[in-house]
């Protein structure tokens, strides 16, 4: 869309931005550990494990994930022999556990019907589980040099900024057309870096942007007008009840549902996690013959919705389960080797094991 003469004059500088941009990626690019050096195309295994953590993820969070996974797993065909539960192991405290499955599950997919090879363009990288547009177009970009840009929020705000655009929804067309037949692996990964350091949702540095001179937001000095801000959704609370018990030394867990939230991981038995607030003497317990006691609460927030549990307690004289495959009693000395979500690890902070230890004492 061409708006009036500035954004035309834009067009016309088309080139002149893009190369503005590259000549600084050239010199100022953050070093990071899964980038190539400036003009090199990256492994794609490489490009597809960063980009999988980073959505959602901090750069700063996921540089020793990141370093761990790539030990444990240097190449695409460690990743599809490995155990789901060494994989999301590795992937414990990150969040989104759908992506360390969807990329378990994709590495046997690569193998079996991709000869262990990527596809090499965002179109078909987008058929696999998991690889969503960004994803495939950071791929199809950074490892076999497709002209594809990679739309996440930061690239998004800096390209809304640059071309004065309230309406996010015409940025990837403009940002595309910037988007260079050369590098363009290094023209997404620029428009990153400006957009985390420089051209932040809520503060700005623009003596030190290179596109500075373009920027349409600049000229207006209305940076923070542009993109419109996004409606916020109101996070709902849904409650549960967290069951912790002990015996001899060994904390029963619960392997959660391969589908569904945190699925596949290893976390305290719970109820369903429900709408309204139950009751904390539940008959529906996962052992019916002993006593539970309220221990404490958390709240944890997910993405969508914040979470209220209670944790009962009870010490329970026999290690029973009942039937049930997806319980088992864990020595302590064991947990840290459970791939455990961080709701559960707060339910379990504060020393819990040894402060229930005491309250036997007592
Ligand atoms: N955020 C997402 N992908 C990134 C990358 N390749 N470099 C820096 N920040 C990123």
């Amino acid at each position: 869309m061409l708006h009036d003469s500035s954004l035309l004059f834009q067009y016309v500088l088309k080139g002149t931005i893009t190369q503005a941009l590259l000549n600084w990626y050239g010199h100022y690019a953050r070093k990071l550990p899964w980038r190539a050096p400036y003009g090199k195309l990256q492994d794609p295994y490489i490009v597809w494990i960063s980009e999988s953590m980073l959505q959602q993820t901090m750069v700063a969070t996921v540089e020793p994930y990141f370093a761990r996974f790539m030990t444990a797993f240097p190449t695409l065909v460690d990743l599809a022999r490995a155990s789901l539960d060494d994989v999301l192991r590795l992937w414990q405290g990150l969040g989104y556990y759908s992506r360390a499955r969807n990329i378990h599950y994709t590495a046997h997919i690569l193998l079996k019907d991709h000869e262990g090879m990527f596809p090499n363009n965002a179109q078909h990288l987008q058929e696999l589980p998991g690889i969503g547009p960004y994803t495939a177009a950071a791929i199809a970009s950074m490892a076999f040099g497709e002209p594809v840009v990679a739309m996440d929020a930061n690239v998004t705000r800096v390209i809304a900024r640059l071309f004065a655009l309230s309406d996010r929804k015409y940025c990837a067309q403009h940002a595309q057309n910037l988007c260079p037949a050369k590098y363009p692996g290094d023209f997404n990964q620029a428009l990153m870096d400006l957009g985390a350091q420089y051209c932040r949702a809520h503060q700005v540095v623009c003596t030190l942007c290179p596109l500075e001179m373009f920027c349409l937001a600049y000229r207006e000095n209305q940076p923070f007008m542009y993109p419109y801000p996004k409606e916020k959704a109101e996070k709902r609370t849904r409650y549960a009840l967290f069951f912790c018990a002990l015996s001899g030394g060994h904390l029963l867990l619960e392997r959660r549902p391969e589908k569904g939230l945190l699925g596949g991981l290893y976390g305290l038995p719970t109820t369903p996690w429900t709408e309204t607030l139950q009751n904390t003497t539940p008959i529906d317990t996962p052992i019916k013959t002993v006593q539970w006691l309220l221990l404490h609460e958390i709240t944890h927030t997910f993405t969508h919705f914040r979470l209220h549990a209670h944790i009962l307690y009870a010490q329970v004289p026999w290690r029973e389960k009942g039937n049930e495959e997806r319980f088992l009693w864990v020595p302590y000395t064991q947990l840290a080797h459970y791939g455990i979500p961080t709701v559960f690890k707060k339910a379990l902070k504060h020393d819990l094991i040894a402060k229930i230890s005491k309250i036997q004492k007592e």
